[in-house]
């Protein structure tokens, strides 16, 4: 047994790159987790790219690993967390999954990224949506959407600071006692905001403000859920604490890529970046926090 924790870490595989369970595993097992990966899809490289090639796992082949782990009484895990998932058939075997996590150990921590699209572009089929808000959210402990999936789980536009908290309650009130937007462009603001309802009481509510850096990365995402429910394993009463733990070591590990690219001769504005992971275990091990939390 660990000391951390056991988590099984749902999401894609990229030989080249670092998105899904490339961005996840390794930050969760510097923090001293013991990460099973079951890669989602395995692919050359991001979707980001101009060409991809690989393969994807439908749901059986998912419950027959799940089987496998069963028949040798190996599914004890603390976490659950899963990432982009491109199909109902799959996302409803995510659910017998933690149910059967849950049937083990009903403490089971379920950190779901509701994985929808980003910036009003949609990238999985539409019928995933009422999946999720049907589903899926009731059973989530910890939810991180960006701004358009929230938008797309709540049917509430995002447009102030104040639809951003009325989004969280929403989404409470569905489920998860813990809720971040992981990313909101609010007001020319890229804001993180947080919700814990710890009690019947109203939730505690707090923004981050992140210092926008002129570029495009892949697997930040994945990195900040993946963080998230790392830190928030560590200080598991204070969201805040963990969130600003989370956004100041991905804000070194950003500031860190750009620099690299920089130092490389490329101009950081022009692509999507792959992030300095490896690079930068140092500050995902121990972070500075360099971004504060606001309560509201
Ligand atoms: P997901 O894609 O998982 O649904 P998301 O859209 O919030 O979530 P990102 O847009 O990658 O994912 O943002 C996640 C985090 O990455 C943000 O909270 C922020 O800390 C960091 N981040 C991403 N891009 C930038 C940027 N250009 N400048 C500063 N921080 C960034
Ligand atoms: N998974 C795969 C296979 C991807 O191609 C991408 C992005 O291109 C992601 C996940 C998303 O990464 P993130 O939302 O963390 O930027
Ligand atoms: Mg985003
Ligand atoms: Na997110
Ligand atoms: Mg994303």
């Amino acid at each position: 047994p660990s000391d951390t924790g056991r988590v099984l870490s749902i999401q894609s595989h990229t030989v080249q790159g670092y998105v899904g369970n490339k961005s996840a595993v390794f930050p969760l097992q510097l923090l001293g987790f013991d990460v099973d990966p079951i890669n989602s899809v395995q692919f050359s490289n991001h979707t980001g790219y101009p060409k991809f090639r690989g393969q994807v796992l439908n749901g059986d082949q998912l419950w027959d690993l799940i089987e496998g782990l069963g028949e040798n009484d190996l599914l004890h895990y603390t976490h659950l967390l899963t990432g982009y998932i491109g199909s109902v058939s799959f996302l409803n075997t995510v659910l017998q999954v933690v149910e059967k996590l849950r049937s083990v150990n009903p403490d089971l921590i379920y950190v779901c990224d509701p994985v929808l699209g980003d910036e009003g572009k949609l990238y999985v089929p539409q019928e995933l949506i009422s999946v999720y808000q049907q589903k899926v959210v009731p059973v989530a402990s910890m939810l991180t959407p960006n701004q358009f999936e929230v938008e797309l789980l709540t049917g509430l536009r995002i447009t102030c600071e104040q639809d951003g908290l009325k989004a969280c309650n929403i989404l409470h009130s569905a489920g998860p006692r813990k809720v971040i937007i992981t990313s909101a462009l609010i007001q020319d603001k890229l804001l993180l905001i947080g919700s814990y309802k710890k009690t019947e009481e109203p939730p505690e509510q707090f923004k981050i403000e992140i210092p926008k850096i002129p570029a495009y990365f892949t697997g930040t995402g994945d990195l900040t859920t993946a963080l998230l429910l790392g830190w928030s394993n560590k200080y598991p009463d204070n969201l805040e604490k963990a969130a600003e733990l989370a956004v100041s070591s991905l804000q070194a590990l950003l500031r860190r890529t750009v620099e690299d690219y920089k130092r490389a001769g490329f101009d950081p504005s022009t692509s999507s970046l792959e992030i300095r992971l490896i690079q930068s275990q140092d500050e995902i091990k121990s972070p500075q926090v360099t971004c504060n939390a606001v309560k509201y």
